[in-house]
């Protein structure tokens, strides 16, 4: 059995439409981090904030899933392959394309989150700010969404993964935010072998075993197409 643990970012859903943070014209040319992905940020200004993710939101309710997304289904599928899936992303697009076990290592757009109890339960397409957590009834509903200074989800399974993977892919990621920037060092550290697949070399690029250089929906099918043979 070959472990492969890939980590995906914004750039395996940019050909499905959706904007990444840190291009010229992304996310974060348009909106600051600190005020609409922040605690501090949500505590200031909770419409903007759910505003910016109800939009989020709507956008990826109306994208598709590509050929990126889905070869790495097929991925899944292969005798003699198990994949486990840790996305950044906070669209449904990998479970969408038939991806099984996706970690949502930043949360997810489609859940919501009480910031007083921590109760979950499924967002609604339009949420509303001060809404009451179906649990305990305070107004602290808030986007199921891991924002900046907060820790991310599932840590520990994560390392788990990380230490049995044979093959280490990050796919998409600009390799600037952390932890996620700094499992390709932890794959190495324990032996697995490691290929970055983007446009261009990420600030991380330089620790990979391997660069795959090119739109994701080409270079994972044929990445797909190797692993068959
Ligand atoms: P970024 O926007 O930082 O990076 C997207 C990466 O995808 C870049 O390195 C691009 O070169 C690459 N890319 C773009 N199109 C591609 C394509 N078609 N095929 C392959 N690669 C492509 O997005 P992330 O790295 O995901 O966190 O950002 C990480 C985190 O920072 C996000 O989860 C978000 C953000 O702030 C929070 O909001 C907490
Ligand atoms: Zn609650």
């Amino acid at each position: 059995m070959t472990n492969i643990v890939v980590l995906t970012g914004a750039g395996i859903s940019a050909e499905s439409g959706l904007e990444t943070f840190r291009a010229e014209d992304g996310l974060w040319a348009k909106h600051r981090v600190e005020d609409v992905a922040t605690p501090e940020g949500f505590a200031r200004d909770p419409r903007l904030v759910v505003d910016f993710y109800n939009a989020r939101r709507a956008q990826a309710a109306q994208a598709q899933p590509n050929p990126g997304h889905m070869a790495l289904t097929d991925v899944q599928n292969l005798p003699g392959v198990a994949l486990s899936v840790i996305t950044q992303n906070v669209d449904d697009l990998h479970s969408r394309a038939g991806t099984d076990g996706v970690i949502h290592m930043h949360g997810s757009l489609s859940g919501a989150l009480c910031g007083a109890c921590t109760h979950r339960w499924p967002a609604p397409m339009v949420m509303q700010p001060g809404a009451p957590c179906p649990k305990c009834h305070s107004p602290a509903a808030r986007p199921d969404i891991v924002w900046f200074g907060e820790m991310p989800y599932e840590m520990e399974r994560i390392y788990e993964l990380l230490a049995q993977a044979d093959i280490f892919a990050a796919i998409g990621t600009s390799g600037n935010v952390y932890p996620a920037a700094g499992f390709v060092a932890e794959a190495n550290r324990q032996g697995a072998t490691t290929i970055e697949f983007n446009l261009e070399r990420s600030a991380v690029g330089g620790q990979f075993d391997e660069q795959r250089l090119g739109p994701a929906s080409v270079t994972l099918t044929a990445w797909l197409e190797e692993l068959r043979r």
